[in-house]
């Protein structure tokens, strides 16, 4: 089936207030837009929908949170009208189709409302991950402009509570732009204190509100602005569309992840990130199946069997998650000995993602469960997968080391340096010809430019991904590094480019470099090296504690910065470039090369003892070539 007939037969699988009769505008690219002329609601799709196609009654959503002892569900019409009362809220604040709100809250399903809500009024939702410290929620604030902000008083993490409050607070006062009213949800575990005129309490608000029906919304007209990653401190506001979100989504659901209506479907990821946004909110219920907001970890809350408790007491059939959290599963529980304390018939199949599975992860996973363990290949870009084995339409062998082929709708391509197609095994640039499908990235919010340098400049024709890899004889893809600075921690996207940014602003550095070094849980960690000013007398490790405090102000403990150490000086070459390759191959103990343009040699040697003091470099590993 042609790309464009594919879409044109799933856009009929979603509810439309005018069917669209043009599939696909061309007419400025990289600027494509799908069902140009359609018109939808997105909520409508998840929920009045469903409801109206007889399953107001099967459980919509399960909130399973270990760490406040909290179960509860909600069935398709108690959701429905929740988010039709929250939307009346929201209403009642003056959000409107078009405005933006922010949304910064934990895994709790009044996150998952606020954004339903959103949809119904039109109004465009830009969740930010609660792990972000106050600075990059404001920068989001300026960026996004938001009318309203929804937060709530705090999230809860294992060891401590983390208040949000006063980092909602912090971030308004640093921000230019002020939203005109924040509604706050009020844990019990702790309050928050609320700003007269400006701060709302989510109950109260509720207790007097009126439902509020879908407002149609152009097929184009944004559903959501999700910020991510880029080279610099300034993150990429990622814009998603509606109706080929829906469509994309929807589809996906059976096609890739073989998931139907009624069916339990879990992505133990949170709302903050994309796979939250499109499989643990619309996805699932686009498909009229059951998601699962889970506030916990797979270890420590309370155990390494907490997974599989979640997976036998709802029925789970599909499960979604990074392998970070299994790899963290299988240190504290090799052998699998809470796995055999429950029931898990009712799996079906794993799917990991948001960083490379190594195969040792897979096969332990795939052993453990006897089930389809799939690797699959996507991006907050994209918003779903650009390489699966798609179960729904036929399970291929499955390869370690490999996200399979690419999903229909996207035509992944290897090209080198010059733009020519590599040959099969060999290792270039991941591009996906244009047109991207239905659901991907349409823009970069307040940043057009952007959006066409960052992706579609470089190859002309193509989307670049961002990462590199290679295709096998058998058109499997594998996916191997990335190509820019962005590193992968515990399947987080961070930007080493903006740790650098934080770390330079400490008035004793003189310059700084960021690197990714290889971590056994969670994939990547960032490792940072300090030159410090001429005539700093305090003591380097006064420095590095204060620069640990930093990153953690300014970027948030998600960034899981604690690897830090003074130089004399950093490896360059002769024209002033730091040799950040470099070193990360010695931390991480590869192979490599002394870089021909090397300024001065002997620094290296310098740096691989201060490497090893940090634990890494191991001495028994390999060297220079
Ligand atoms: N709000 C506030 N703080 C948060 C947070 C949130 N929503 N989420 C994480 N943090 C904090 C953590 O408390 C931790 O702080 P600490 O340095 O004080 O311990 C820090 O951010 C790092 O968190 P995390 O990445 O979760 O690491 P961890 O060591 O607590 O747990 C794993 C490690 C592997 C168990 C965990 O990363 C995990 O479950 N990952 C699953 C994968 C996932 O969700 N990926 C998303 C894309 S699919
Ligand atoms: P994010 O935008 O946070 O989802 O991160 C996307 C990046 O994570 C990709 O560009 C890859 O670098 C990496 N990634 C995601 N899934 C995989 C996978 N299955 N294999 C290898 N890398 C992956």
């Amino acid at each position: 089936m042609s790309n464009l007939s594919l879409w044109q037969q799933a856009a009929q699988d979603i509810h439309w207030y005018q069917a669209p009769e043009c599939v696909l505008d061309d007419s400025n690219p990289p600027f494509y837009r799908w069902f140009a002329d359609g018109t939808t609601n997105a909520c409508y799709n998840a929920l009045d929908l469903q409801v109206e196609e007889g399953r107001g009654e099967q459980d919509a959503l399960i909130y399973d949170s270990p760490v406040t002892d909290t179960k509860r569900r909600y069935t398709y019409a108690e959701l429905l009208d929740e988010v039709a009362r929250f939307a009346g809220v929201l209403a009642g604040q003056g959000v409107g189709k078009g405005d933006r709100v922010i949304i910064y809250m934990p895994m709790v399903p009044e996150a998952l409302i606020a954004m339903l809500a959103c949809a119904r009024l039109g109004a465009v939702h830009s969740v930010v991950f609660g792990g972000f410290a106050s600075n990059e929620l404001a920068v989001r604030i300026d960026d996004a402009a938001p009318r309203a902000i929804v937060s709530a008083s705090c999230g809860v993490e294992p060891t401590r509570i983390v208040p949000y409050k006063p980092l909602l607070d912090a971030a308004i006062d640093l921000a230019e732009h002020k939203p005109d009213s924040c509604i706050i949800l009020q844990r019990p575990m702790q309050e928050a204190e609320l700003q007269a005129g400006r701060d709302l309490n989510w109950a109260e608000a509720m207790a007097s509100a009126e439902p509020v029906a879908c407002v149609p919304v152009a097929a184009n007209d944004p559903l959501y602005i999700l910020y991510t990653s880029g080279t610099t401190g300034q993150p990429k506001g990622v814009v998603r569309d509606t109706g080929g979100s829906i469509v994309a989504l929807k589809w996906s659901m059976k096609n890739v992840y073989d998931t139907d209506p009624g069916d339990v479907y879990w992505a133990a990821s949170d709302v903050g990130w994309v796979v939250g946004h499109s499989y643990i909110v619309y996805g699932p219920l686009f498909n009229g199946s059951t998601t699962v907001i889970y506030e916990g970890k797979p270890v420590g809350t309370p155990d390494p069997g907490a997974f599989w408790r979640v997976i036998s007491e709802y029925g789970v059939k599909v499960m979604f998650t990074a392998p970070t959290a299994f790899r963290a599963i299988k240190k504290e529980d090799p052998e699998g000995k809470y796995l055999k304390q429950y029931d898990l018939s009712c799996l079906q199949s794993l799917f990991l993602a948001g960083e490379r599975c190594d195969p040792s992860t897979l096969s332990w996973a795939q052993d453990k469960l006897g089930v389809p363990v799939i690797d699959h290949w996507w991006q907050t870009e994209t918003g779903w997968p650009i390489c699966s084995n798609c179960l729904g339409i036929e399970l291929l062998p499955i390869v370690p080391g490999s996200p399979a082929r690419p999903v229909p709708g996207y035509d992944v391509q290897v090209l080198d340096e010059n733009g020519e197609q590599m040959p099969a095994g060999e290792i270039g640039a991941l591009v996906v010809k244009e047109p991207l499908p239905p659901g991907t990235f349409t823009t970069l919010w307040n940043a057009e430019d952007r959006y066409v340098s960052a992706y579609f400049s470089r190859y002309p024709g193509y989307y670049e991904t961002g990462d590199a890899g290679y295709i096998d004889d058998n058109g499997y893809i594998f996916v191997m590094a990335r190509t820019d600075d962005v590193i992968n921690v515990a399947g987080h996207r961070l930007s080493t480019g903006a740790m650098e940014e934080v770390l330079a602003d400490h008035p004793d550095v003189a310059e700084c470099a960021v690197v990714g070094v290889a971590d056994v849980m969670k994939g990547q960690l960032p490792l940072g090296l300090l030159v410090l000013n001429a005539g700093v007398e305090r003591s380097a490790d006064e420095i590095v504690a204060e620069s640990i405090q930093q990153m953690r102000d300014r970027i948030g403990p998600v960034a899981a910065f604690k690897l830090c150490a003074v130089v004399e000086r950093l490896p360059k070459t002769r024209s002033g470039k730091i040799l950040r390759g470099t070193m990360r191959s010695i931390a991480d103990g590869e192979p490599w090369k002394m870089p021909a343009t090397i300024d001065d040699p002997t620094i290296l040697e310098e740096i691989t003892a201060t490497l090893r003091e940090l634990g890494y470099a191991d001495p028994s590993a390999a060297t220079v070539q």
